[in-house]
């Protein structure tokens, strides 16, 4: 059957494992406090030279500044138990080469003080390992182990600062090795020099002055641009497959716009999310970068919405979570943030709520709610530590149980396979059929597939009485009880749902199949009832030009309409197509493009993300 487009079949691959981010559960951990994979002491650094004069490693794990032993070996071991977990990335802390010295008694066990970006920090290798990039054996083998049990590997990078004034010592960057920059002879301009960060609401201070004493790079220096930009290309050259960005907030859009451009340029759909610290959807400078540079961010506001609802730290209960959610059409990408319940630079969940079956609903929320989740080493096994209200360093305990049998780890487990199975977890839209303080019940919703999940965090049994439930007439089985929950006409009528208890049930549906799936998704365009957007274009699939025939889109939400298009025969060839918006009792407004072109792939999932052109 002859298709509307334009050219031949192509004969060549034109893509590379095109990736689509919004599918994985991200699993983060700090090197140093994950496993220490060498079981010959001399690889522990006991007595080598990685126990230097300086007292930077701490054998007895008391210490809780310093290094205690973990390594990438460590991680290479416990492959094996993440992906029967269930997860899908890892997020590990910082691996460059960094400065050898204590802080006010602290090491940068963290990774965040580096000396070399070129360079892999040599605790977390094999002693006499090469620690070159390209030639560390540990690290082919991490990424190795990590692409065969089909996880990708993401590594934080950190590119406004290198590090802290430690006994007259400030900012001396190596590059592979070579003396580059130093903060007291930065004859190159590599630095600025301000001072501390004094006011947190100025913008230029943000940008030009110090953290923490942090030796802050002068991003306008084009020989510390190519630097980092190069050293980031090693590691990606090395397998990593995704970017944490480190402190967003402090580098101006301008070059976050450059080095995303050029990272993406080098690694053709590469995934890139980084720390604006706390930022909120109300919160317009945040907002203005998750929509402008090329990457997505860690989701603080909806962390702190579960923590507050769950910790009742602020008021509201569950209208903490929906306030936050409410405003994911001010974000190009809402389905993309990377959503946490916790992580390194705060207490611990099980800190500021220590009722464990509280961190079970948060949990629920987290991989059942819109977003990328991430899970922080150790949430899996209840792993915490409550000295000093659990503030970093106390949130950052040694590993400690790999129990697959333990009930956290089943519970993420099983909530894992789910995602895996159901693409409403992914992609589709959030609606909410009943909330109040302690009782919430919403659905996720994509095409045919849906999943249900009924969260009560009160003292007592809650008796759902809703109706509009957007979920098929059926009895389910709860994937959390095994209870039945039978639903006629949309409606769930006197069921009781336990105190502290979650239930989640689920309609898988049929993923479109083809040769190629192209997953389009179209923001900017704020659809008001009645409308809704559609896909025509120059092939079958995309109605051949003709809008009564256009591919219509799913609802995300007003800004986001999302659709997966199966294509067979126009695999490997060029697709000319634009957006429009069908209107009840109007003419479709139609987007203000000549046309836009898709160069297909041979074979694979593919994620198109689009902006609305309107008419200037
Ligand atoms: C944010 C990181 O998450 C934190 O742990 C680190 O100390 C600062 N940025 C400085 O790099």
């Amino acid at each position: 059957m002859p298709s509307g487009c334009q050219i031949e079949k192509l004969e060549t691959t034109y893509f590379e494992n095109p990736v689509d981010f919004r599918h994985e559960v991200i699993y983060f951990i700090i090197i140093d406090r994950f496993y220490d994979g060498h079981s010959d002491q001399d690889q522990r650094g006991e007595g080598s030279e990685l126990e230097d004069s300086k007292g930077l490693y701490d054998r007895t794990r008391q210490d809780w500044g310093k290094y205690w032993g973990g390594n990438l070996q460590g991680v290479i071991n416990k492959i094996d138990y993440l992906k029967q977990l269930g997860v899908t990335a890892l997020w590990l802390s910082p691996l460059f080469e960094q400065v050898s010295d204590l802080q006010f008694s602290r090491a940068p066990m963290h990774g965040y003080w580096t000396r070399d970006f070129k360079r892999i920090n040599p605790r977390f290798l094999k002693v006499g390992e090469s620690n070159s990039i390209s030639e560390s054996e540990t690290l082919k083998a991490l990424v190795d182990t990590c692409h065969n049990a089909g996880i990708k590997v993401v590594l934080d990078i950190v590119c406004n600062h290198s590090s802290p004034d430690i006994n007259g010592c400030k900012g001396v960057v190596l590059d592979d090795g070579t003396h580059l920059a130093d903060y007291h002879r930065d004859d190159k301009d590599f630095y600025y020099h301000n001072g501390e960060i004094t006011d947190w609401e100025d913008e230029y201070q943000l940008i030009h002055c110090e953290m923490m004493g942090l030796a802050t790079f002068n991003e306008k220096n084009i020989e510390y641009r190519n630097y980092i930009k190069a050293a980031i290309k090693d590691w990606l050259d090395a397998g990593i497959d995704a970017l944490r960005v480190d402190t967003l907030k402090h580098m101006p859009i301008w070059f976050w716009q450059e080095f995303s451009t050029e990272m993406k340029n080098h690694k053709p759909g590469l995934f890139m999310f980084g720390e604006y610290g706390f930022s909120k959807p109300w919160e317009q400078r945040s907002v203005e970068y998750a929509n402008n540079i090329g990457m997505s961010i860690l989701d603080f506001g909806l962390c702190d919405g579960i923590r507050f609802c769950m910790s009742g730290k602020e008021p509201g209960g569950f209208y903490q979570v929906e306030k936050v959610l409410a405003y994911d059409r001010v974000y190009h990408r809402a389905n993309e943030l990377v959503t946490f319940i916790d992580n390194h630079d705060m207490p611990r969940f099980l800190s500021i709520v220590s009722d464990k079956r509280l961190l079970d609903l948060a949990l629920v929320l987290l991989l059942t709610l819109r977003g990328v989740p991430c899970l922080f080493y150790g949430t899996e096994q209840y792993l915490c530590n409550n000295t000093d209200g659990g503030q970093d360093p106390y949130n950052r305990p040694m590993m400690e149980s790999w129990d697959n049998a333990s009930h956290p780890f089943q519970l993420v487990q099983t909530l894992l396979r789910l995602r895996e199975n159901n693409q409403a977890l992914a992609y589709g839209s959030h609606n909410t059929a009943w909330v109040n303080e302690d009782f919430y019940l919403y659905t996720r919703n994509y095409r045919d597939s849906a999943v249900m999940v009924m969260v009560n965090k009160s003292e007592h049994e809650h008796v759902v009485n809703a109706e509009h439930i957007r979920m098929p007439d059926g009895d389910y089985i709860c994937h959390l009880t095994g209870r039945t929950v039978s639903l006629s006409n949309g409606h769930l009528q006197g069921f009781g749902v336990p105190a502290k208890t979650a239930m989640v049930i689920s309609v898988a549906g049929q993923p479109v199949q083809g040769q190629v799936v192209a997953v389009f998704q179209l923001n900017g365009f704020e659809t008001q009832p009645g409308q809704s957007v559609a896909i025509v274009g120059s092939c079958d699939e995309l109605g051949n030009w003709h809008h009564d025939q256009a591919y219509g889109m799913e609802y995300v939400n007003q800004n986001t309409w999302i659709a997966s298009v199966a294509f067979d025969h126009d695999a490997a060839r060029l697709v000319n197509f634009k957006f429009l918006v069908k209107q009840q009792g109007a003419e479709p407004i139609i987007e203000y493009v000549i046309n836009r072109k898709l160069l297909l792939p041979e074979q694979g999932t593919i994620a198109v993300d689009c902006f609305w052109n309107a008419a200037a």
